[in-house]
């Protein structure tokens, strides 16, 4: 970076100064196919999303990962950066379309791929935090089912032990699924994230073969006898109860707390999933037979691996009402199209009201708050050491006639949450690091490039990377440890 990190509170941070623990670790997080491009080379087959972006109107402007931000030519330019904004830890996810690109054999040159990088981040002291499914599936296996084929959990695990086999002594964080529940119920219930299915009974299959494939990582890695930390990231909200006084309103938000929170978290830190989720979508069958005859006996205590790490995403949270709430939407806050889809009888009642908060270019409610609370609940679950290992916000950025992207608004959103990850320590909880969604400007998914998550702007035409004001901010906090002054 050229121009000096401004020691004063930067527009859009509070004042008031807060400390973070010693060794608090502080990362930026992005994923292969949001950032990699280089979709055809070495080697590398289609993935679900290569597939899903061609299908019309899936995606905003019709836009693909094919390019990216082309990081597979860029990671030196780009482990420069990470190391000039004072990155502890980078957050990435391997492409298993590159690792195994038919999902069975083996692709050398995709191996290679992410032993330079792992090696680069070493050579300047960040320590990769690695994910091994960030969402882009092998065409191939979807060919045969995808998440709803029971064996796809046991190709995640050959996919896994490639990469282990190969950097396992230099890789100290490995965290198998990012965000399941974006993959199961956005992905085959929803339909607006690739395969792009509506069914929610093959949602919920899928989400269980996703856990299944997560207990099997665990438990290879550690037979291979691994010093690394092992996790998972999950997407957790905070379904809070439109009108608390209105019963209606305190069910649809118990229905979603099972579906988004509870499921992930039981099964994995509690070896069951929650019985009233069972209760809930008892209706939905798959195959001629209940959903839940796919969970087979054995299935859960696989899942339930002890882990050394929980992975906590947190965007916003949600109001939930049980009944119609004019403009609202239903099923699926606040993302495109998820109005099909819900796994509940009577899904039409499961909305999402507006509560008149601040809001993001995604349109998602800005409620830091709700991030304390959270943080708090998972004490209730005796979980691992918990690392945030997403949060940012999206704002329509514009390069400045200065030549800078300055964007007080997302500063605001970072400190807030920091502010709020605070809180939560400051009450107890074993927080202990924190990774910026994202490093990078990229495809944000059924939103393509339209909205602008990174600290570091992209010019998509170029290529060129701008550090953006909030990025210096960020830097700040991550050399001194502290918010404020
Ligand atoms: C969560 C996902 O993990 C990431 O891929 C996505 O870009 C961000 N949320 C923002 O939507």
């Amino acid at each position: 970076m050229t121009d000096t990190i401004r020691p004063t509170v930067a527009a859009g941070a509070q004042p008031g100064a807060v400390s973070f623990p010693p060794g608090f670790l502080w990362g930026a997080a992005t994923a292969s196919y949001q950032i990699e491009g280089a979709a055809t080379e070495d080697g590398r087959r289609p993935s679900i999303w290569d597939t899903f972006c061609r299908v019309p109107d899936a995606v905003a402007g019709g836009d693909t990962g094919d390019v990216a931000c082309d990081h597979y030519h860029r990671v030196d330019e780009d482990v420069a950066l990470m190391a000039e904004l004072n990155l502890g830890a980078y957050r990435f996810s391997t492409a298993w379309p590159r690792v195994r690109p038919d999902g069975r054999s083996v692709n050398q040159a995709g191996v290679d791929f992410y032993a330079r990088l792992v090696d680069r981040l070493l050579d300047r002291s960040i320590r990769p935090w690695l994910t091994l499914y960030h969402w882009d599936l092998p065409q191939a296996l979807e060919d045969e089912g995808g998440w709803t084929n029971r064996d796809t959990a046991y190709r995640f695990a050959d996919y896994a032990l490639t990469l282990y086999d190969a950097i396992g002594d230099r890789c100290p964080v490995w965290t198998t699924l990012n965000e399941p529940f974006c993959s199961a119920f956005l992905g085959h219930a929803g339909g607006q994230h690739a395969p792009g299915r509506r069914d929610p009974a093959a949602a919920l299959v899928a989400a269980h073969h996703l856990l299944l494939g997560h207990g099997l990582v665990v438990d290879e890695l550690r037979r291979r006898g691994t010093t690394a930390d092992l996790g998972i990231t999950l997407n957790l909200t905070v379904a809070d109860p439109f009108d608390p006084t209105d019963e209606a309103d305190v069910d649809a938000a118990r229905r979603i707390d099972a579906l988004h929170n509870r499921l992930f978290l039981d099964a994995t830190l509690r070896g069951r999933y929650p019985e009233d989720l069972y209760d809930d979508t008892a209706h939905l069958h798959w195959a001629g037979r209940p959903w839940r005859d796919v969970v087979r006996d054995g299935d859960l205590a696989q899942i339930h691996q002890p882990l050394d790490v929980l992975g906590v995403n947190y965007y916003h949270g949600d109001a939930v009402s049980g009944r119609p709430q004019p403009g609202a939407p239903g099923f699926g806050s606040g993302r495109p199209g998820w109005t099909t889809g819900s796994p509940f009888s009577g899904s039409e009642h499961v909305t999402f009201p507006r509560r008149g908060l601040p809001r993001t270019h995604m349109g998602w409610e800005v409620q830091p708050e709700g991030f304390t609370r959270l943080l708090r609940r998972l004490g209730e679950y005796a979980a691992p050491p918990i690392y945030v290992t997403e949060n940012g916000a999206a704002y329509e950025d514009r390069v400045g006639p200065d030549g800078g992207v300055h964007d007080p608004d997302r500063i605001a959103y970072i400190d807030g949450h920091l502010r709020a990850v605070h809180d939560a320590i400051s009450a107890g909880v074993d927080v202990r690091g924190f990774f910026q969604w994202s490093l990078l400007d990229n495809f944000e998914w059924a939103y393509g490039y339209g909205k602008r998550f990174g600290i570091v702007h992209v010019d998509y035409a170029t290529q060129r990377r701008t550090p953006k004001s909030s990025a210096r901010f960020y830097a700040e906090v991550a050399a001194t440890g502290r918010l404020g002054s």
